[in-house]
């Protein structure tokens, strides 16, 4: 067990402050990463593939269980200062901030039968907020994994991640899959989470950018996104629309064969839509073969292709992400794309480490001559999953 948090704040240092806000020692001190996505769009809820990596970045939560009722959280970011709880009496859609994310934790683990007594918690993090890496998420999945422990509830991490997906479907009003909290939850140093979240069987990939002379270069456009908001929730339904005309329990049940006679059968707008998730589910299957054959130099192609398709036929990258994805490419990237829910976060950009300060600097210049806010850029490696900490 590590005592110190790769990232974020030190454990030691997250203790004494508990310690100082709550006065008493923390029962314990869990971590969870924020996700990117390699490869694998919009196609969780349509019971699809999907192939993301825990990042080493992460929501590191100290919390100590109380003997009321009273839930307080703290945490060291944002302005929003103490906030207080009543564990016995949460309502779905009333809290607001990063405070929903804990008690819709605690509300889904409730609505499951798992008593949970108040606590305190005091939370960091160093997942960008709003940058689409999943900064929710990694909250959660740090609460949860806390919870199980604490409760002995003895959750599995499927279940975990079902509990996680009502908390932000029905707590917090966001109707997201099953991608993200996989990624935070069941993530592994050095390996991609490939996931078919119809049955959430996982199979790991080695994904080591470095041995192959690259490195994964996310690219923080600033542009916020949120999927509470209408987007992402009219694309769903495009989906289900799809899926219902085509006589189909998901759109996972369409093969890239079908979508001939699809065209026929479905209105353009929903039949660009359903081509999407049809052709993103073989990209990720490609993506897994090119990447256990051949490795990470071998992905490029695929990676571009999925932008094409989000950009083109599921309509939500923005000219941010379009412009990032573009000039990496022009400056060396072997391939790019938008990741995430879309409209708005981040992109990834993979490049051999010769033309990373190339890239960097050619992004940057090109987002100051459009007139586009600064973007962030970084470096992300695979990182382990949720895990206790201290
Ligand atoms: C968000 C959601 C995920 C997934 C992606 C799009 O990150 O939380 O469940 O749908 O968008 O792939």
């Amino acid at each position: 067990m590590n005592t110190t948090a790769r990232t974020g704040a030190p454990a030691g240092n997250l203790a004494d402050r508990f310690h100082a806000t709550f006065g008493a020692a923390p029962d314990g001190i869990w971590a969870a990463p924020g996700r990117v996505n390699l490869i694998g769009e919009h196609t969780d809820y349509n019971e699809g593939f999907v192939l993301p990596f825990a990042i080493d970045k992460r929501a590191t939560t100290a919390l100590r269980l109380r003997a009321d009722h009273t839930v307080r959280l703290l945490s060291t970011f944002g302005d929003q200062g103490l906030v207080e709880a009543d564990a016995a009496a949460l309502v779905p859609g009333t809290v607001k901030g990063w405070a929903k994310y804990p008690l819709g934790v605690v509300w889904a683990l409730q609505r499951h039968g798992v008593e949970v007594s108040g606590f305190d918690l005091l939370l960091d993090s160093d997942v960008p907020l709003g940058a689409g890496l999943s900064s929710s998420h990694a909250i959660e999945c740090a609460v949860i994994t806390a919870l199980n422990e604490l409760t002995r509830a003895r959750l599995s991490a499927e279940d975990m991640v079902r509990l996680t997906q009502r908390a932000e479907n029905v707590f917090v009003g966001a109707p997201t899959g099953i991608m993200d909290q996989s990624a935070s939850l069941r993530g592994a140093a050095g390996q991609a989470v490939f996931l078919d979240c119809r049955d959430q069987a996982v199979q790991l990939v080695p994904f080591d950018a470095r041995e192959a002379g690259l490195v994964l270069l996310v690219i923080d456009t600033k542009v916020s996104h949120s999927h509470a908001d209408g987007g992402y929730a009219s694309r769903r339904a495009s989906c289900e629309l799809g899926a219902e005309v085509l006589g189909v329990p998901a759109l996972r049940d369409v093969a890239v064969a079908d979508l001939e006679e699809a065209a026929g059968l479905l209105d353009p707008e929903t039949f660009r839509r359903v081509r999407h998730v049809v052709t993103e589910n073989d990209r990720v299957l490609q993506t897994v073969e090119a990447l256990r054959a051949q490795g990470p130099a071998h992905i490029g192609r695929f990676l571009d292709a999925s932008h094409a398709s989000m950009r083109d036929d599921f309509e939500i990258s923005c000219p941010e992400l379009d412009l990032a994805v573009d000039t990496a490419r022009a400056h060396g990237a072997i391939g790019a794309r938008m990741t995430g829910g879309g409209f708005g976060g981040s992109a990834v950009a993979l490049t051999p480490v010769d033309d990373e300060q190339q890239v960097r600097a050619a992004v940057v210049r090109a987002f100051t001559e459009a007139g586009f806010t600064r973007p962030d850029i970084f470096t992300v490696t695979p990182a382990p999953g949720a895990e206790r900490i201290s």
